[in-house]
């Protein structure tokens, strides 16, 4: 049976348009994530999802494809008819061409087509390629439809470098101020990842370790077992680093480094992030030889099946894109002076899991002479996905007479096991967030044009090294190097804990 609306509906009604409607993340993400807000009773009765596309398609077409998609990426037991046709009947497409004036005439009609209009919050979201993040914005403006209360969602990437990032945010803010623009950076939306700041600011113990002293070092993987799929063409002008190290590891970085801000406010979360990113070590091209490894699949066996290289998957060989990064950084600061934080990433991995695992160091003395066993560092693994929760390893008695025998255990927290709810798409909570105009959980334009700083002087030293990325046999761990940066340190790798 449909479950009984939540009584949190939203006030206000929305239109939520959609530019790249028809594309693969409107429709894996976006639209399923609406889907389960109207059925938890969010979206207004006359709230309305417009999709823009360069495909030609009315208003029953598009519904059609959207039904599929909710088919595919809903899971069955959350599709009821009722629900569905309600969601449906809120769809409404246009064809748009970007150059083409009259399209955004039809474009304007369509938001003035709906009982007074001027009611509605719109939300304009960007699922575009990010070259046409201005030129969109600025036909928005000149149409008349940005007024105070619209809002802007880009989609990662934001540029391809400092320069073009400067160049994008530039061009959107000259028609949307700061606070109607929401970069969205979709780690910060997954319930793992903000748990990680309940962790550590509504609970006491940790906060007094959380520091050089007691932490050795941090480790924040992500690994995936996908390879570029159909993403070929974006994802051979990005790469690892782009794709995934600008924004979601140096996010959850910034996650685990940051002070605690005074409340979780709209900017406050934002300025210690900001202070993290500016603490980051800047990488010299000496250091990026040392302390970066870059590597690309080959063909290989993934979950038993075989599947092709990196250049199969392009259709062409001679790239230089990296689908690997493994790196060592450090945030230079009070708190964390001298600790390494070691990232990694990757496509057609081992495995899929995103972890990140703070190593503390070792006991100041070992008071069990004899003992069967050792003590190990604890380790405290958070785990983002697939499973959600949180494990800490610490060393325990094994029971039992004879001595004492020293044994490894874990104390478990699984969300799934300690909350009996579904635990929602990271998309939901941020769509919602845009439409309450909370901007806490996105990327500011600081931030971001911090975040390349950082990481600017990586690609131009691999621009111009002669190296290349090194090859890992797709459904390995990564090339060899990725382990020797933490050896040559005395450490390794912790497996992920899933
Ligand atoms: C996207 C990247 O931002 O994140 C993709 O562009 C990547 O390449 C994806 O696969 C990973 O997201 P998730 O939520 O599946 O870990």
């Amino acid at each position: 049976m449909e479950p009984a609306p939540a009584p949190n509906v939203l006030p206000e009604t929305c239109d939520f348009t959609v530019f790249g409607g028809t594309g693969d993340l409107a429709l894996r993400k976006l639209l399923p994530a609406l889907y389960h807000r109207d059925l938890e009773g969010q979206l207004p009765a006359d709230y309305r999802i417009l999709g823009v596309s360069m495909t030609d398609l009315d208003d029953d077409a598009w519904r059609s494809v959207v039904r599929t998609a909710l088919a595919t990426y809903v899971d069955a037991a959350d599709l009821y008819d009722g629900a569905l046709d309600r969601f449906l009947a809120r769809l409404h497409h246009l064809m748009l061409d970007a150059e083409n004036p009259d399209d955004w005439h039809r474009f304007h009609a369509l938001l003035k087509d709906r009982p007074h209009p001027e009611d509605a919050v719109r939300v304009f979201y960007l699922a575009v390629a990010p070259k046409l993040f201005g030129a969109i914005c600025r036909r928005l403006d000149e149409i008349g439809v940005v007024d105070e209360r619209a809002r802007v969602v880009l989609e990662k990437p934001i540029g391809h470098d400092l320069a073009s990032a400067r160049e994008v945010n530039a061009a959107v803010g000259g028609v949307f101020d700061e606070a109607q623009i929401f970069r969205i950076d979709h780690y910060l939306g997954k319930e793992s990842v903000q748990n990680l700041l309940v962790t550590r600011f509504a609970n006491a113990f940790l906060e007094p370790l959380w520091n050089s002293r007691w932490v050795d070092h941090v480790q924040i993987t992500v690994s995936e077992t996908v390879g570029v799929g159909g993403r070929g063409e974006y994802y051979d002008n990005a790469g690892a680093l782009r794709d995934m190290v600008q924004n979601h590891l140096l996010q959850l970085l910034c996650l685990v480094a940051m002070e605690p801000p005074t409340y979780v406010g709209r900017e406050t979360v934002r300025d210690e992030k900001l202070k993290v990113l500016q603490a980051l070590k800047p990488m010299s091209p000496a250091d990026v030889d040392h302390d970066t490894v870059r590597g690309r699949y080959g063909a290989g066996l993934v979950d038993g099946a075989p599947v092709p290289s990196y250049s199969d998957d392009l259709g062409h060989g001679g790239s230089r894109t990296e689908t690997f990064v493994a790196l060592k950084t450090e945030v230079q600061n009070w708190r964390w002076a001298g600790v390494p934080f070691y990232l990694r990433t990757g496509k057609r991995m081992d495995h899929r899991a995103s972890e990140i695992v703070v190593v503390f160091k070792e006991p100041p003395h070992s008071m069990f002479p004899g003992a069967e066993g050792a003590t190990a560092p604890n380790r405290l693994h958070i785990l983002v996905q697939p499973d959600e929760g949180m494990r800490l390893h610490l060393t325990a008695k094994e029971p039992g007479p004879g001595g004492y025998r020293l044994r490894p255990v874990s104390l478990d927290l699984s969300y799934a096991a300690a909350f009996d709810v579904r635990l929602p798409d990271a998309y939901e909570r941020l769509l919602m967030d845009v439409i309450k105009g909370n901007p806490t959980l996105f990327m500011r334009r600081d931030e971001v044009e911090a975040a390349w700083t950082w990481t600017e002087p990586i690609l131009q030293r691999w621009a111009t090294s002669p190296d290349r990325p090194k090859r890992y046999a797709a459904g390995t761990d990564g090339p060899p190097a990725a382990a020797t940066l933490l050896e040559r340190d005395g450490r390794t790798w912790q497996e992920p804990d899933q």
